[in-house]
């Protein structure tokens, strides 16, 4: 299974690479939270930032770009994958004009959720202001390439989108008025009504391929052992485990139940719970040596402004980490969840 694993992935590197020298897909257009923000946050009036050091430590020139991470995103290893010479743009940044519009665009912003509620909390951008300006760049395509050069690019283009978090770790699970209004069960259906009109709003946009990630195994993030695992514990908290797994279960559901109901969608559930968790339970057999502390600062808590350079105990080398911060995986598990998802989109590329 590994050894096909590879053999196809080599493929799909060889086909996207040689050949015409194109990418497999016309342009990756990425919507969501701080897993997928390559630097949209730099640009607001939000603690949710990671444009300053030790982030991006790795990155191209050390530079700290937006990304929560010591260097790629897992879209960034998945824009590679499939064959672009670029990553895709923030949409807020200086670089997001003209022709480097035309391989796609980056919405996503740290702390947004399903749900707008939970980016204004942290004054993000919400998913539905994340549409709004994709709208707007499909115009500014338009406006180059014309409408219906424009058109195919919308429907070929890979959607991805990578949010959910928040909404349960920065708003449900601290928030006592929404714990005592909702069970995890009918939060997440509030989250569903959210995530379908979501889709089917970019479908009406002409998006015909969209990816859309599962939760994470929430109760392994180290700032969540810290957070909600009870005193001295230190293994991931079951209880946020469930209530990952179940709103995965309705994302697929709910997922299939739009494929069936809107013409020529291929949309995809990419599971990053399973992998994650992989790396989380067995370290050493994916190559890691440390899973339960982050390698910023402390690695029980510390992300966004808490991890900085004056951070205590930030490790020298984030390679065998799976955590870089309290919410994000390291460079080294972001290229693992790439492999992963690669595989598992190959319907989005056919
Ligand atoms: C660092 O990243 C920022 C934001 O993407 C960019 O504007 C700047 O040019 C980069 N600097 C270097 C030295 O690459
Ligand atoms: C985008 O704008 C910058 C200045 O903000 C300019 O230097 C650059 O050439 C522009 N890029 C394109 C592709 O138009
Ligand atoms: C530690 O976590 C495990 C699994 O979530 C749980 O069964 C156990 O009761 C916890 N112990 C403490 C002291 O909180
Ligand atoms: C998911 O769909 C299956 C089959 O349609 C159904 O049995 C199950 O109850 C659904 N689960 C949820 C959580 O909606
Ligand atoms: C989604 O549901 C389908 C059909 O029940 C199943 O084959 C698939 O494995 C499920 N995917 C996930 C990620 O649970
Ligand atoms: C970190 O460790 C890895 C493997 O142990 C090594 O290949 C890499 O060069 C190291 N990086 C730095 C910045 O020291």
């Amino acid at each position: 299974m590994k050894m096909f694993t590879i053999l196809l992935m080599s493929f799909l590197v060889i086909a996207a690479g040689v050949g015409t020298g194109q990418p497999l897909v016309p342009a990756l257009i990425i919507m969501g939270d701080s897993v997928v923000d390559a630097g949209n946050n730099n640009r607001l009036t939000t603690l949710v930032k990671a444009n300053f050091p030790p982030y991006g430590r790795d990155f191209f020139d050390h530079n700290a770009t937006g990304r929560f991470t010591n260097g790629k995103i897992a879209t960034d290893f998945t824009a590679e994958n499939l064959g672009f010479t670029s990553y895709t743009v923030p949409y807020l940044s200086q670089d997001a004009n003209g022709t480097n519009l035309l391989t796609g665009a980056n919405f996503a912003s740290g702390a947004s959720g399903f749900l707008d509620a939970t980016a204004l909390l942290y004054n993000a951008i919400t998913l539905n202001q994340q549409l709004k300006n994709y709208k707007e760049y499909q115009t500014k395509v338009m406006n180059i390439v014309g409408r219906e050069r424009a058109n195919e690019i919308f429907s070929r283009a890979i959607h991805l989108l990578s949010t959910g978090s928040s909404d349960f770790l920065q708003s449900y699970y601290i928030n006592p008025i929404l714990n005592r209004i909702f069970t995890p069960d009918r939060y997440s259906d509030r989250l569903m009504k959210s995530y379908t009109t979501f889709i089917q709003n970019l479908y009406g946009l002409g998006a015909r391929r969209i990816g859309v990630t599962t939760l994470p195994p929430l109760g392994c993030l180290p700032a969540a052992i810290t957070m909600f695992g009870g005193a001295g514990n230190n293994t991931c908290v079951e209880r946020l485990n469930r209530d990952a797994v179940s709103f995965n279960t309705k994302l697929n559901n709910t997922s299939m139940s739009l494929t069936n109901v809107l013409p020529g969608l291929k949309l995809v559930v990419l599971d990053i719970y399973n992998p994650l968790l992989s790396m989380v339970l067995n370290p050493v057999e994916n190559g890691f040596f440390e899973s339960r502390r982050a390698c910023c600062g402390t690695g029980t808590m510390e992300t966004s402004f808490l991890c900085n350079a004056r951070s205590v105990g930030t490790c020298s080398n984030a390679t065998n980490y799976v955590f870089w911060d309290g919410f994000h995986p390291s460079e080294a598990a972001n290229r693992v969840i790439a492999n992963n998802l690669l595989l598992q989109g190959i319907p989005l590329i056919s």
